[in-house]
């Protein structure tokens, strides 16, 4: 059995004080969502306030991103040591406006995966097409391209610390969720891709969904059989949402 993850990605919002307030918010109902994972995932600089929250609760936390790089003449990353200084269980990699806004490619995505394997963080790998792309009908071949340069790197193996989410683009933000089938397509897709491989190791990774998840919705895409969670932008903002989306995977 797979245990459903549904993880908060804040993107660039919040203050300390709105940050804390989240948290004390999610920790007030998350002893009734015990049988679901729920992670966090707070702009580097609210790290330190994230831990201090959570530490001995059973919510983890991580980053929205990492350098590919261990230290040195890096200005303005931030490396998987110091997010282990932090206690962080996840990170996410790949994500679609890192991959568009700031140029990231499925090989630089790739080495942030490394890295984040390589100093004990568990990569959330994040993959999806755009609108244009599905309306071509590549969304395989997208997906796949993205999950292969990863595989050509780190290997099936690396996959057992991993998390797979696909976002579809086109869904993140817009108000508009692909459907649970069109999701459950995609994720049955991933999940064969990583059984070419090692199947009883395709079988045992989650694989999320994002795009637009919130409360209203999150029950018809949770109970599909590859979904296996969700990583959520708008709704992991407020605490009453996205424990009510946490509930729905119950
Ligand atoms: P929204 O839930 O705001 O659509 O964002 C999804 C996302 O990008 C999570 O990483």
């Amino acid at each position: 059995m797979r245990r459903k993850l549904v993880a908060g990605n804040w993107k660039m919002n919040g203050s300390a004080d709105s940050s804390r307030e989240l948290l004390q918010g999610i920790l007030g109902g998350a002893a009734e969502v015990a049988a679901v994972e729920l992670a966090v995932f707070p702009p580097f600089v609210y790290l330190g306030l994230v831990e201090q929250a959570l530490s001995g609760t059973a919510i983890v936390w991580g980053t929205q991103n990492l350098s590919e790089h261990a230290s040195g003449a890096h200005t303005g990353e931030v490396a998987g040591p110091m997010l282990k200084d932090f206690h962080c269980t996840y990170v996410i990699v790949g994500h679609s406006e890192r991959r568009t806004l700031y140029g990231e490619s499925d090989e630089v995505v790739a080495r942030k995966y490394a890295a984040a394997r390589k100093f004990g963080l568990k990569p959330i790998l994040c993959v999806g097409e755009t609108l244009e792309e599905r309306e071509q009908e590549v969304t395989e071949a997208v997906v796949e391209r993205q999950l292969k340069a990863v595989l050509d790197l780190e290997g099936i193996a690396s996959f057992a610390d991993a998390v797979i989410a696909y976002e579809p683009v086109w869904a993140i933000g817009t108000g508009r969720t692909a459907t649970p089938e069109q999701a459950q397509e995609v994720h049955a897709f991933i999940r064969a891709r990583l059984a070419a491989h090692d199947a009883a190791l395709a079988n045992q990774v989650r694989i999320l969904y994002g795009g637009s998840v919130k409360g209203s919705n999150a029950a018809e895409l949770l109970v599909m059989p590859d979904i296996d969670g969700g990583l959520v932008g708008g709704a992991s903002l407020d605490a009453k949402d996205f424990l009510a989306i946490a509930k729905a995977g119950c």
